[in-house]
């Protein structure tokens, strides 16, 4: 996710909003920062590595004017964060400056055919092919718009995507599957990947369709499709105030982010996974990457511990000898590794004292290590011999959410590739595991849409202590649901292994602790002869269930519904339920969600 903004207008003050707006787009990456300024001529552009104030700062000397930019904020999905990789990005002409938001899945091959003709690429981005695509069409004599059409056309993936061209006085944008939205006020227009980008100055908006091409001069605007005809598109006035922008017009950033899972999962995938085929293609991983891997070993904390299990459960049953670690337990006692082990650290800030002290241990042992993180540029990324990026964008409530489900669906597919590199072999169900991980963001759109999270969450808030079970691929959920209870409810929650119950845990169990119970459609009977050990003590009974199981409707008090699907990525489906639970039982409660106690986003001590 990163952010884009671009402002037209007749004022010479398009660096002062341009830089506001990407201010109230922080949110969306703040790994650098950059903005290019019109004023006649050619687009002068100026860029930084790091946060936004970092750019400010370098145009406090040498700030341009003009009325016509373009501005961007980015979170690295393709290369470090450095001044180069930062946008604007321009052709070899500089003629041309273009920001991006989203992912050119081609890019690879546009470089290529652009490298043979003759073109200098200056940074890692993906986005670089676009200035060059356009540079050429303009060579060959079309205008500025023909230009940017024709290139658009090359494009595959995921793109909102603004333009400035020498000797033209207006910006040209378009988006597929990114977002992208027109702000209009007298004499003056704004792009935006969101709202509050530039609420300051207009709340009337239009939201722009996938394959809508904008044409945006001083003098008015036109949008049309991508081949030129005329589409018609309505003026809204939003009623946000400014202040609450960031979060999207929720109360939290926690229910922001968890209403995010579907667009982040569909990032997650992009590009990675073809269910018809059953191959997985991961660019940094070519098949026979791990070919001298013998055995794998997860290290990780919290939320990202719970997804490392998910990860060694998939790859255990696939005939790869796995084990999930908790990071700070395996600093302290690690376990025997060699040049055939490879130690993947699961860290969505890739900055976990904890983790990288693990991965350093590991490294030092001999063995390889791969980060699993949502950070390009951060510490574990860089130390790690490899790195695979989850993409679900910047993550700012203190609850991990839509990374979680991202780093099993990452990890789902990089067991894969490990599965047939260790073992010579694809995995039996491997097309209906990757079907099952496409159906993902749909899935968790209907559980967002019809949760009764809330509903249960009121009912049982008095309770004295709260209780989550589950076996096999959600014994982690359990785990993770009883987490992020305790973590922004305050209230007392344990998960165990639905087995575990009657080894102990049962003699908590009384009519005032409700018990959870996740199923996953395999074992389901065991799990829940579980459940009905703890029917028989009184304890209210929430099962987490694929639709139909008429058996667990009959034992439970309440059914918070996901979706069938396969096993192994039910947990992602029944993890929602319970963010949405956590969420609203301590809403209810009036707790500090984004911040709580004693707790920080991520932790830099061990
Ligand atoms: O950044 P990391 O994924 O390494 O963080 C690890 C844990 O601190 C983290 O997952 C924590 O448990 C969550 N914030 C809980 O919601």
């Amino acid at each position: 996710m990163c952010g884009i903004i671009a402002r037209v207008g007749d004022s010479d003050d398009a660096v002062d909003e341009l830089l506001t707006g990407l201010e109230n787009l922080e949110y969306r990456g703040y790994d650098s920062a950059g903005l290019a300024v019109k004023n006649g001529g050619g687009p002068n552009v100026f860029k930084r590595e790091g946060e936004i104030s970092r750019l400010k700062t370098a145009l406090d000397d040498e700030a341009p004017s003009g009325g016509l930019g373009i501005g961007h904020t980015r979170w690295s999905t393709h290369g470090p964060p450095t001044d180069e990789n930062a946008h604007p990005h321009t052709g070899c002409g500089d003629r041309v400056a273009v920001v991006h938001n989203g992912i050119i899945e081609n890019h690879d091959q546009l470089r290529e055919e652009l490298q043979a003709r003759g073109h200098v690429f200056e940074s890692d981005t993906d986005t670089e092919v676009i200035p060059h695509l356009v540079e050429e069409h303009l060579a060959e004599g079309a205008t500025a718009e023909e230009a940017f059409r024709r290139t658009v056309r090359r494009l595959s993936g995921s793109y909102a995507v603004a333009m400035l061209v020498e000797d033209s006085d207006a910006v040209y944008a378009t988006r597929r599957g990114s977002p992208l939205v027109l702000g209009v006020d007298e004499g003056e227009y704004f792009l935006a990947s969101d709202v509050p980008a530039f609420l300051d100055f207009t709340d009337d908006v239009v939201y722009l369709d996938d394959g809508d091409v904008v044409v945006a001069e001083p003098g008015g605007h036109v949008i049309t499709d991508l081949d030129g005809n005329s589409v018609e598109r309505t003026v809204k006035t939003v009623e946000w105030d400014p202040e609450d922008a960031g979060k999207g017009g929720y109360d939290h950033y926690m229910l922001k982010e968890i209403h995010e899972q579907p667009a982040a999962l569909r990032q997650t995938l992009r590009g990675r996974a073809d269910p018809a085929t059953g191959e997985v293609t991961l660019d940094d991983f070519p098949p026979g990457t791990f070919d001298d891997v013998e055995r794998v070993q997860f290290v990780a904390c919290g939320t990202s511990y719970h997804a490392g299990l998910v990860g060694s459960r998939l790859l255990g049953t696939r005939g790869v000898p796995s084990q999930a670690f908790l990071a700070s337990e395996y600093a302290t006692s690690p376990p025997p590794v060699d040049g055939d082990t490879l130690v993947v650290g699961v860290t969505q800030s890739g900055e976990t004292a904890d983790t990288l002290a693990a991965l350093r241990q590991a490294h030092a042992a001999g063995a390889r290590t791969v980060a699993v993180t949502n950070v390009v540029g951060s510490t574990a990324a860089r130390e790690c011999d490899d790195a695979l990026f989850i993409r679900a964008g910047p993550e700012i409530g203190v609850a991990a959410t839509k990374t979680y489900s991202s780093q099993v669906v990452s990890l789902a597919l990089f067991g894969e590739r490990l599965v047939r590199d260790v073992t010579g072999s694809r995995s039996d169900d491997v097309e209906r595991l990757l079907q099952g991980l496409a159906d993902l963001p749909g899935q968790v759109q209907q559980v967002l849409d019809y949760s009764k999270a809330r509903r249960v969450a009121k009912q049982y808030r008095d309770s004295d202590a709260y209780f989550f079970i589950g076996r096999d691929t959600v014994h982690p959920v359990a785990m993770e649901g009883a987490l992020k209870f305790k973590e922004i409810s305050y209230e007392h929650a344990e998960g165990f292994a639905a087995g575990e119950l009657k080894h102990g845990p049962l003699a908590l169990v009384t009519p005032n602790t409700p018990v959870f119970a996740v199923f996953n459609d395999r074992d389901d009977e065991k799990t829940l002869g579980n459940v009905k050990e703890v029917e028989a003590r009184g304890a209210p009974v929430v099962a987490v269930a694929p639709e139909g199981h008429e058996e667990v409707v009959q034992h439970a008090d309440e059914v918070l519904t996901i979706p069938d699907t396969h096993p192994d990525v039910t947990g992602v489906p029944a993890n929602v339920q319970l963010q949405l639970l956590s969420y609203h039982a301590a809403d209810i409660l009036d707790r500090p969600i984004d911040k709580p106690r004693n707790l920080a986003k991520s932790v830099t001590v061990e």
